[in-house]
């Protein structure tokens, strides 16, 4: 063995893993990295073969008298429908599952269901404790309405306290089911061993990968006179958990915990363990502990950030070849939804604005419903005006209103030089949240308007057709208009920056209005603005997209703003778009939303005909050219996701 790979491993050192179903795949994956695996199977999960409780919760899931599922793990499920199979069909029982609220704690439960043909209504993130079981749930349910709901809890051996507690704290009435329970394993000879390997001394690093393992251990441990020179042991070794609810439950047993890897998969615990190997035994050899997991978060989300990176849609504004195109499409999650409409019914859109629950919730759920390659943060181009100085109000049918003086010129002195950070946090409080639980995969698009439409907005009061208070103070007195548009960039380079920190992957700049403007009004009076605010959000790793619509006659100015992405509207095609704006930048567009008003074959062919414009050429993004409107079938929009998937990159 050469020096290189000995030092990259386990280097010979002796570890046991207590995992029991997948001990051999531990086994082979400890010997790879160069070292002597002793295997300690320490359970085995054992079927109830009478199990009155799981029928009496089928009874009430087909009598609608359940309202949320659970589902804790994969075993369990198939050992569910097993024992539940012998009175109803797969298909009864998958029918009777999709009409409620199922919840998948992770990966192996979401396949099991799968299998069942049922698409869990939620999945809970990364390290799927309880405590992102009660996150997951609140963020759709907003904690109060799990109030007087009955929800069932698919258990796996033992039951978990605080996740029970937590149900109970928000009003449910928690239903248990059981499935099977564990018992040590039928031969306990290996497993005795490893306690002798242990308690000898022979033994480097131990590997406990589920909170079972370790009462089990300490149990035979006990029963064998075994449990004090066991724990004296631990001292001298290096032991590694898994995830955080392995670690929680080394911790209430009394034991340390040196290690846990960035990942709370089996891959990555050996992985990392073994790079760390000679550190990990040195360090608990000087008595430090609970090595790296201060650290963990910040790992977890460095990792994270680092796929992400790789993602198609960040790969693409980076004009990186891509597997296939990826698309994301401008207002994707809105009133065309049901599951938004649904959402929206309770409170003013502006107060959901302000509730980064409700935000986040429909952010990703349009991103999950349309399986698109991006989210975009759940938010209004027009919020930032709020903090400005002035009213804003969305009135039912005759869209914003935002109210103030815009008389003369003195009224500009008096905008606040504001700090988005704060007026705005809950914003970014919304990023945060969004973020933690969007698919860790999917890239999060942070937004603002940009400094014209922004302005227009203000001077309008409003929506508007010719925007004639725009102009004609923008005409009749420059000076004025300048220092405008400068105190309203600054405001926006503020917020969009604040949102990079709070976790953006990427920035749009909406600038929906200022195809309004001539190509030398936009050279006067808007792009010097438009580019300060680019530079100022540039060169962060966060690829900026640069929106405007009716850009047709000065698109070769408006890619001068600096942004990486342009994107454009359907005015104008594609091909000929690219060619203005220079194949040094990426595109983003450009379906005409109108077309998903109309039939799958007609919107098909369209997108087809962009993506063919695009001709191969890395750094093409999908949307749509302006935002979908609120009568699409989501259906077709669905269509829409896949048509350009499957579309084969030439
Ligand atoms: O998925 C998403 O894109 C949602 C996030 C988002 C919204 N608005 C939510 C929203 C984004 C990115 C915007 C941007 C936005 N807001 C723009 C630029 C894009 C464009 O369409 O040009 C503009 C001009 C606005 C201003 C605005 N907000 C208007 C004119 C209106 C009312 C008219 C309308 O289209 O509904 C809004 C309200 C608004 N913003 C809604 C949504 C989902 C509808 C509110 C509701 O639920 O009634």
């Amino acid at each position: 063995m050469n020096q290189e790979l000995k030092t990259a491993g386990f280097d010979g050192m002796t570890v046991v893993s207590f995992e029991s179903r997948l001990s051999d795949v531990m086994g082979e994956s400890i010997l790879r990295y160069g070292g002597v695996p002793i295997l300690a199977p320490s359970m085995q999960e054992i079927p109830l073969d009478r199990n009155p409780e799981a029928f009496a919760f089928a009874d009430r899931l087909f009598a609608g008298d359940v309202d949320v599922i659970i589902f804790m793990t994969g075993v369990g499920v198939r050992m569910l429908v097993k024992t539940l199979e012998t009175r109803s069909s797969r298909q009864d029982l998958a029918a009777a599952l999709s009409r409620i609220t199922t919840l998948a704690r992770g990966p192996k439960p979401v396949q099991a269901l799968r299998e069942l043909g049922v698409i869990p209504s939620l999945t809970v993130p990364e390290p799927n404790t309880w405590r992102e079981i009660l996150e997951t749930l609140d963020t759709s349910f907003r904690g109060v309405s799990l109030e007087g709901k009955t929800v069932a809890v698919q258990e796996y051996g033992v039951s978990s306290e605080p996740l029970i507690a937590g149900l109970k704290k928000r009003g449910a009435a928690v239903l248990l089911v059981p499935v099977y329970r564990w018992a040590l394993p039928d031969d306990t000879r290996p497993l005795e061993e490893a306690l002798e390997a242990l308690i000898q001394g022979r033994v480097q690093l131990a590997f406990f990968t589920s909170a079972m393992q370790i009462r089990h251990v300490l149990k035979l441990a006990s029963a064998k006179g075994l449990e004090n020179s066991l724990r004296k042991s631990f001292r001298d070794v290096v032991v590694a958990s898994v995830g955080p609810t392995c670690s929680e439950t080394l911790r209430e047993c009394g034991l340390s915990v040196d290690f846990e890897p960035t990942h709370p998969k089996m891959g990555h615990l050996v992985a990392e363990a073994a790079r760390l190997s000679a550190e990990l035994v040195r360090q608990k050899k000087q008595g430090i502990t609970e090595f790296r997991l201060e650290e963990r978060s910040r790992d977890v989300e460095l990792e994270a950030r680092r796929r992400r990176l790789e993602s198609p849609f960040l790969k693409a504004c980076r004009r990186e070849k891509v597997p296939y195109t990826p698309v994301w499409l401008m207002r994707q999650a809105g009133r065309y939804m049901k599951e938004y409409r649904r959402l929206r019914e309770r409170v003013s859109f502006l107060e959901f604005c302000k509730n980064k629950e409700f935000c986040a919730q429909a952010a990703i759920e349009a991103q999950q419903i349309l399986n698109t390659d991006a989210a975009i943060l759940f938010s209004d181009i027009l919020l930032i005006t709020e903090p400005l100085g002035f009213g804003l109000s969305y009135g039912a049918g005759e869209g914003p209103v935002i109210s103030g003086d815009t008389q003369g010129s003195a009224w500009i002195d008096r905008i606040p030089e504001v700090d988005p950070r704060d007026s705005l946090g809950y914003v970014m409080d919304a990023v945060r949240l969004t973020r933690r639980c969007l698919k860790t995969e999917i890239p999060l698009i942070g937004f603002s308007g940009a400094p014209f439409t922004t302005a227009a907005y203000i001077l309008e009061g409003g929506g508007s057709r010719h925007f004639l208070e725009t102009k004609k103070f923008m005409f009749r007195d420059p000076a004025a208009w300048h220092a405008l548009m400068e105190k309203i960039t600054r405001a926006l380079a503020r917020y969009l920056n604040a949102q990079i920190e709070a976790g953006a992957d990427c920035l749009q700049i909406f600038d929906s209005w200022v195809g309004c403007l001539s190509p030398e009004d936009f050279r006067r009076f808007v792009l010097p603005h438009s580019r300060a605010l680019v530079k100022e959000v540039s060169g962060k790793g966060v690829p900026v997209i640069h929106f405007g619509t009716g850009t047709g006659s000065f698109l070769e100015l408006f890619a001068q703003a600096g942004a990486d992405v342009v994107g454009v509207d359907f005015h104008i095609e594609l091909a000929e778009a690219w060619k203005r704006i220079g194949y040094d930048l990426a595109i983003q567009g450009n379906l005409d939303p109108a077309l998903l008003l109309a039939t799958p074959e007609a919107f098909k062919e369209q997108a087809l005909r962009i993506l063919d414009q695009a001709a191969g050429r890395p750094g093409h993004i999908f949307n749509v050219g302006h935002g979908i409107l609120p009568v699409t079938p989501v259906d077709h929009v669905r269509l829409l996701v896949d048509t350009v998937h499957s579309f084969q990159i030439p």
